[in-house]
C-alpha cells in the first residue's frame, strides 16, 4: 500500500490494531495485542494497569508503539494524526477540561479548533450540552463543578465536532449510582446512532448492560473478544461482590440473591466485605436485592486478582482449578 492512496475501509471495522506492542521502560504496557473494534458499542474491559488507556492513546495516536499497525477508519494515527483526529471524539480518563472557563466557551473554543464557524460551533455546543444533560449550569465555570457534571462536560468536548468513531476512557468514572445510569444512557444512545464507540472500564456490569461487543484485556494482552451476548451466554460464572452494610443486612442479601447466585466465599476487606459468588443469574438482580437489602454495592465484577482465570473459566465454561 502507499501513503498517497487510502487504503479500503472496513467500514464494519473502524478501528485495527495488529500485533501493537508498547514499552514504557520495563513495562510491556501492550504486548504483541490485536484487535478489531466494531460499529456500535465495544467495551474495553481490564483490570487496573491492564492497558486500557494506553490502547486508547496508541491508536489515537499520543502513544508510539514500538511495533505493530494500527489503523482508524482506513488511516495510519502516525501519519495522517490531522485527519485521524476530525474523525475521532476522546474522552481522557483524566481531566481535560480548562477550570476557569465555563462549558459553553470551553466546548464551543474545542469546536472551532476542530474547523467550525464560531457561530456554528457555539450551536452544536449547546445541542452537546443539552445532549449529556448539562443544564443552566453550563454558565457556570468548571471549577464548581462536581464530578458527574464534569464527565458531562469532557464528553461533550469528545463529541462537539460529531466524530464518527468515540473513544471514551472510564467515563463512569466517580459517579454514583444516578450519574454513572445517566452516563450509560447518554453512550447506548450515541451507540444507537451508528457510530463506533470503545468504551473502557473495570466494572462487568456497566460494560455488560451497554456493549454489543466486549474486549477483555489484561497484563497487555487479549483475553477474550466477542459479541457480549456470546461472551455472556450460558457458563457458570463467578464474580466478586464487594459489599458494605449491617451484618444482618448483608445476610439479607445473600438469601435474596442466593436462588440465583451462589456465594462460593466471603472475606472481610477492612469493613468491606467480599464475596464471591457464582450463578447465572442477572447482574441486575444483585443491583436490585441490594438497594432492597439496604447494601450498598462497592464493586461487582470480575474479580480483579484472578481475571485472566475467572475469564478463561466463565467464557470457555471450565473452572479455574479444572472443575
Ligand atoms: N506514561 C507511562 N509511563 C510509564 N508507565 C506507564 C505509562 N502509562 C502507562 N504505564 C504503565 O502501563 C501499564 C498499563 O497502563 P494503562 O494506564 O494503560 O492501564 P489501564 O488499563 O488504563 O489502567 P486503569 O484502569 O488504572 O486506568 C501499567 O503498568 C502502567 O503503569
Ligand atoms: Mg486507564
Amino acid at each position: 500500500m502507499t501513503a498517497s492512496e487510502d487504503p479500503p475501509v472496513d467500514v464494519e471495522y473502524l478501528v485495527q490494531a495488529s500485533n501493537v506492542t508498547v514499552r514504557f521502560g520495563e513495562v510491556v504496557a501492550l504486548d504483541n495485542f490485536s484487535t478489531r473494534v466494531h460499529t456500535g458499542i465495544t467495551g474495553l474491559l481490564g483490570p487496573n494497569g491492564a492497558g486500557k488507556s494506553t490502547l486508547i492513546k496508541t491508536v489515537l495516536g499520543l502513544v508510539e508503539p514500538e511495533s505493530g499497525d494500527i489503523t482508524v477508519d482506513g488511516l495510519d494515527p502516525r501519519r495522517d494524526m490531522t485527519r485521524v483526529r476530525d474523525r475521532v471524539g476522546y474522552m481522557p480518563e483524566h481531566d481535560c477540561l480548562i477550570n476557569a472557563m465555563n462549558p459553553v466557551a470551553m466546548v464551543s473554543y474545542m469546536g472551532q479548533l476542530s474547523g467550525m464557524t464560531r457561530k456554528d460551533s457555539i450551536q452544536r455546543t449547546h445541542e452537546v450540552l443539552d445532549f449529556v444533560g448539562l443544564g443552566e449550569e453550563r454558565y457556570r465555570p468548571i471549577k464548581s463543578y462536581s464530578t458527574g457534571m464534569k464527565q458531562k462536560a469532557k464528553l461533550a468536548q469528545a463529541i462537539v465536532h460529531d466524530p464518527s468513531i468515540l473513544f471514551l476512557d472510564e467515563p463512569t468514572n466517580g459517579l454514583d449510582p444516578q450519574g454513572r445510569d445517566e452516563m450509560l444512557e447518554v453512550i447506548r444512545r450515541i451507540g444507537a446512532s451508528g457510530k463506533t464507540l470503545l468504551v473502557s472500564s473495570h466494572i462487568l456490569h456497566e460494560i455488560e448492560q451497554v456493549s454489543q461487543n466486549i474486549i477483555i484485556i489484561n497484563e497487555g494482552r487479549l483475553i477474550r473478544e466477542g459479541p457480549t451476548s456470546a461472551l455472556m451466554h450460558g457458563t457458570a460464572t463467578q464474580y466478586r461482590l464487594r459489599v458494605r452494610g449491617t451484618a444482618e443486612a448483608i445476610e439479607g442479601l445473600k438469601k435474596a440473591i442466593s436462588p440465583a447466585f451462589k456465594v462460593m466465599s466471603t472475606r472481610d476487606e477492612s469493613g468491606q466485605i467480599s464475596m464471591l459468588v457464582e450463578g447465572e443469574g442477572s447482574s441486575a438482580t444483585i443491583f436490585a436485592e441490594a438497594a432492597r437489602a439496604g447494601v450498598q454495592v462497592r464493586y461487582f465484577g470480575p474479580d480483579t486478582l484472578t481475571l485472566e482465570d475467572v475469564f478463561v473459566s466463565v467464557f470457555k465454561g471450565g473452572g479455574p482449578g479444572g472443575d
